[in-house]
């Protein structure tokens, strides 16, 4: 079978440092170089750089269609794989280019293009880089509404109902997975929220929207989180309101990890 990584399994007992478990306790940050914890809504570094261990090898091309602040696109770099970013906010873009490139590798593709997943002309990735396809997808979506990263109502986090914010993402989806290597895989890293008293299970939704695009569902993992920037200062109301209310506060996100088998 074709080697989907660069892991010398011969010497297995030797990666230690290449996680196999579905919980993931990750204590700080990795804020280092490029790296920039500024954006709201970003993931902690160890998150691409654990699935890229696991799913892609030097060379490779990697795509994130959300790609924000570009942390995928920094890890891609360090470790040899070339990285296409998909964003929809050019201040957003640019400013993480200018981060990537200030440690840019030799011979190494780190590119971002300005442009809405869901209708980007993903042929224009094949032929800027003469490349097939691309070997491993990242999708790290907004939560639905939870942080409003624009006014653009082509923005996923303006989506006006469950519906439509699960049918933007599937086009999103629908639209890059087309341009993925057979037998190769892709990934979704996302949270749930509450709204009106009760828990809008936005990881599972998705999860199934990728399912019913005919990606075989190879993990669910779960991540912790610790208090993000906007409840930072309010854990003492949240404890009080999970008291009173009968909820329990989310410390954990979601990663599914996925295969594309189907010949589409
Ligand atoms: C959760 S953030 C991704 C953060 C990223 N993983 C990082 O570490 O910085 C989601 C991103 O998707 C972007 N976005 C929202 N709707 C989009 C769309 N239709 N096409 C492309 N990007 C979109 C937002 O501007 C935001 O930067």
């Amino acid at each position: 079978m074709k080697k989907i990584n660069d892991l010398d399994l011969s010497n297995w007992k030797e990666l230690t440092d290449v996680w196999t478990d579905t919980l993931w306790i990750i204590p700080n940050r990795d804020n280092s170089g490029a790296h920039s914890g500024y954006y709201h809504g970003n993931f902690v570094p160890q998150i691409p750089r654990q699935l890229l261990t696991r799913f892609t090898k030097q060379g490779d091309y990697v795509l994130d269609p959300f790609s924000g602040s570009g942390t995928t696109l920094i890890e891609s770099q360090r470790m040899g794989r070339n990285s296409i970013g998909i964003e929809l906010q050019q201040t957003v873009a640019a400013e993480a280019i200018e981060r990537i490139h200030s440690e840019s590798q030799p011979g190494i593709v780190a590119d971002t293009f300005v442009d809405d997943s869901r209708t980007f002309d993903t042929n224009r990735i094949l032929e800027t880089y003469k490349i097939q396809n691309v070997q491993f997808i990242i999708f790290h979506p907004p939560y639905w509404d939870i942080i409003k990263f624009s006014d653009d109502e082509n923005d996923l986090s303006n989506s006006k109902t469950l519906e439509s914010f699960l049918e933007n993402f599937r086009q999103a989806v629908h639209n890059t997975v087309a341009i993925l290597e057979k037998r190769r895989y892709c990934a979704l890293v996302i949270g749930d929220k509450y709204a009106n008293g009760q828990i809008v299970p936005l990881g599972f939704y998705c999860m199934q929207v990728m399912q019913r695009e005919g990606l075989t569902l190879k993990a669910v993992i779960v991540k912790n989180f610790e208090e993000t920037k906007g409840k930072s200062n309010q854990q003492a109301l949240w404890r009080r309101r999970a008291l009173q209310n009968g909820l329990y506060i989310f410390k954990h996100e979601y990663i599914f990890v996925f295969r594309k088998d189907m010949t589409k």
